[in-house]
């Protein structure tokens, strides 16, 4: 490292927390400050606040290099301030920026020039508001740079250290170059641009990976109508170079926190500039049907839901996390309840016990799937494997797996003694179900 700078990070979320840390690892000298006391706290000791792999070992190994701070007059010392708050959305659908308003009012004086780097995802226009407010008030020394981060959660720390590009947008060259040696020591394409475009470029790849999603979720559901097999199908057009395979998986719909904020926001920021985006409309509502398809299966093979006992398995909107914002399996779930079943969850990390109040969320597999009519495969849990196993199927009322991921092999399921149903594949016939005594259940509520 030649060239190493202090960093500030203002927010000590997932993004501000990957991002000082993989900093660190480059050499640089870290100020993480956050407003919340707890979290400081728990950060000096060594704790994380959420799940993220690799993150706990790149702050621990690093530690020397960085320093947790509730005083915001510290980051005074930092040559380029990074701004990771969060921007959830409003109820208009827009992005709430009041977090990053905040963090500009709280911006150190400083008699030499910092650069503020937006790493937080942002409607496309921020950059040049911010720049006129950093102008009104004198601070015409401090640079502005839009910097917006491409990680996914449980691979957060990998996709830092070895992205596919990184984006740097400035109003001043002087302003890049400087962000751009930050990263000395990746090898990464760059991109540089202006503010706007590198602002559009976070939320066009975002509602461009979601499009991909909701059309294969689209394809699968024709198959099913058809007698196609949708894994077969995406593999068959991903291997066209042009397509490629990646974020082709059909199942039970995007979730999390970026998806549906950021595709939203694109859609609204289409709208207040008075442009109708049509095909993000769709892909919307695609994927809100999408996690209600599950539904509709259980009631081939169970008739009316009321009284039945569902297995809902796997949580968190992903595996690998704990993050259970705007999981498909809370929908789900609810669903569940509205139609007066019985359900009962498991997840290796995620707790719903807050958010599912009418649900039972059980510690292992065995104990969800225990006097179940179906189990609903929701978040594709490498633990989750191994369901089609004599155990499971003994335990269940009735042997139904619902795959919402299209985790298993539905040959091997059904030789197993299941009925099977995935997303967009050929369908189980009703006789695969064998003719157990239903046992009696009680909703629990
Ligand atoms: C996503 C993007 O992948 C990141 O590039 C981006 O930086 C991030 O949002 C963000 O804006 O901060 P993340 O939300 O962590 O990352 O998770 P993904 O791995 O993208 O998965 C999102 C959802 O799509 C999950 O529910 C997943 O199950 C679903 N998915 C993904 C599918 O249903 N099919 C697929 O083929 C891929």
């Amino acid at each position: 490292m030649t060239d190493s700078r202090t960093v500030g990070i203002v927010g000590a979320g997932w993004v501000g927390l990957v991002t000082g840390g993989c900093f660190a690892e480059l050499g640089h000298d870290v100020i993480v400050r956050d407003i919340v006391g707890e979290r400081i706290d728990a950060l000096r000791v060594g704790r994380l606040p959420f799940h993220e792999p690799d993150l706990s070992d790149v702050l621990a190994r690093n530690s020397e290099r960085i320093r947790y701070t509730l005083d915001a007059a510290e980051l005074a010392e930092a040559d380029i301030l990074f701004v990771c708050v969060q921007t959830p959305p409003t109820y208009s659908g827009d992005a709430d920026l009041s977090y990053v308003w905040n963090a500009l009012d709280e911006l150190p004086s400083n008699q030499r020039r910092q650069i503020l780097v937006m790493k937080s995802t942002v409607p496309v226009g921020t950059g040049e508001k911010v720049r006129a407010t950093l102008d009104a008030r004198g601070l015409a020394n401090v640079g502005y740079v839009s910097n917006p981060e491409f990680l996914a959660e449980g691979t957060a720390v990998r996709d830092f250290m070895n992205p596919d590009r990184i984006v740097i947008g400035a109003f001043a060259g002087e302003d890049s170059a400087r962000v751009e040696a930050l990263y000395s020591g990746i090898e990464a394409p760059i991109v540089r641009t202006d503010v706007a475009s590198a602002e559009m470029i976070k939320l066009a790849a975002n509602a461009f990976l979601t499009t991909r999603i909701s059309f294969i979720n689209e394809i699968a559901n024709v198959c099913e109508l058809v007698g196609a097999d949708v894994e077969d199908v995406a593999r068959g057009v991903g291997l066209d170079h042009r397509l490629g395979p990646h974020f082709f998986r059909a199942g039970v719909g995007w979730g999390g926190s970026c998806f549906g904020k950021d595709v939203s926001a694109l859609k609204q920021l289409a709208g207040n500039s008075g442009y109708h985006f049509q095909l993000l409309a769709a892909v919307i509502e695609v994927n809100e049907l999408q996690k209600r398809k599950v539904i509709a299966k259980l009631e081939k093979h169970l008739g009316k839901l009321r009284g039945k006992t569902i297995a809902v398995l796997g949580l968190a909107f992903k595996p690998n996390t704990d993050d259970l914002r705007d999981a498909p399996s809370l929908v789900i779930a609810s669903r569940l309840l509205a139609e007066g079943s019985s359900v009962r969850t498991w997840d290796p990390v995620a707790n719903a016990r807050d958010r599912l109040k009418g649900a039972l969320q059980c510690e292992t597999v065995l104990d969800a799937v225990t006097g179940a009519h179906a189990a609903v495969i929701v978040t594709e849990w490498e633990e989750l494997r191994d369901l089609p196993s004599r155990e499971v199927r003994e335990a269940m009322a009735r042997p139904l797996i619902v795959d919402g991921r299209n985790l298993l092999d539905p040959e091997e399921t059904r030789a197993a003694g299941f009925a099977y149903e995935g997303i967009g594949r050929p369908t189980s016939p009703f006789a695969a179900l064998p003719e157990t005594p239903e046992p009696e259940t009680r909703v629990q509520r």
